[in-house]
């Protein structure tokens, strides 16, 4: 932790245990969420959807900014926004921006309930969300309000705990401040607030600790990953209904 950390806001605590036990730790979060084989395999995803997706990229619960500050660095001719409600968090994420020198990502604090507060409407070409709706605590404005800040043309990928497989299920159940993610409740709340899936996929084989793995094991994962009982992440595309979309990978 850097000597800018003193100055960090604490967490409210209304808004305490958002993101189950680490709400006070940014540094070891951002730590936990950059390093590892899986962190690698989330960025080279998101790396090729900027690739399919213009305009604006907009993160729903961005945590430290991990995810963002990688594609801003990867990406200096797109803007990212990242909206997160933990405001030691988001002090974090602005710190190790400034720190890189990133000029084209911002970091705000808000919910995804009130995104309208700090994001124009009809802003965002590419919407980003991994691991955050499971979080959410009224999940139908946070659909609605993405929908508001989003273009017309906008996509939205969402990543979240693919809880068919047996271990992230029990993950999300037993630790406390966790939540399971429930594929179909959500597409449907997502389709009355004017989102339709447009493809959807399964990724990741092995747990986010994992640092490495051989090639060998790599290969693997991409083949079996697939599989939906075996799958750590499940993957959704979303297009604004009555706008036409190509399949997601
Ligand atoms: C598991 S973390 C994932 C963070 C980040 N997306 C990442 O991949 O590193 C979930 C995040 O969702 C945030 N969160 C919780 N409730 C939220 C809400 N209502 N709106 C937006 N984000 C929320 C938490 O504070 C936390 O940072």
């Amino acid at each position: 932790m850097t000597s800018g950390a003193a100055q960090e806001r604490r967490p409210d605590p209304d808004t305490r245990a958002l993101n189950a036990s680490f709400d006070e730790r940014p540094d070891e979060y951002d730590d936990l969420r950059a390093a590892g084989h899986m962190a690698r395999r989330r960025v080279e995803y998101f790396t090729g959807v900027l690739d399919e997706v213009p305009g604006t990229v907009l993160e729903v619960g961005c945590g430290t900014g991990t995810l963002l500050r990688e594609l801003a660095a990867r990406r200096p001719d797109r803007t990212f926004v990242g909206v997160e409600p933990l405001p030691n968090y988001v002090d974090f994420a602005r710190r190790r921006a400034e720190e890189a020198g990133l000029a084209n990502v911002r970091f705000e604090v808000g919910t995804g309930e009130t995104l309208g507060q700090v994001v124009p409407a009809g802003s965002a070409g590419l919407v980003v969300s991994v691991d955050a709706l499971h979080h959410v605590t009224d999940l139908d404005r946070v659909v609605a309000e993405v929908r508001a800040v989003s273009a017309p043309t906008a996509r939205w990928r969402a990543m979240e705990p693919n809880r068919v497989h047996p271990y992230v299920w029990a993950y999300h159940v037993l630790t406390p401040g966790e939540r399971t993610f429930a594929v179909r409740d959500f597409l449907r709340r997502a389709g009355d607030a004017g989102w339709r899936l447009v493809g959807s996929t399964t990724l990741f084989l092995y747990p986010s600790g994992v640092r490495r793995v051989p090639a060998w094991a790599e290969q693997l994962e991409r083949r079996l990953e697939g599989l939906r009982p075996v799958a750590g992440a499940v993957v959704l595309d979303l297009a604004v209904e009555g706008v036409s979309g190509a399949r997601g990978r």
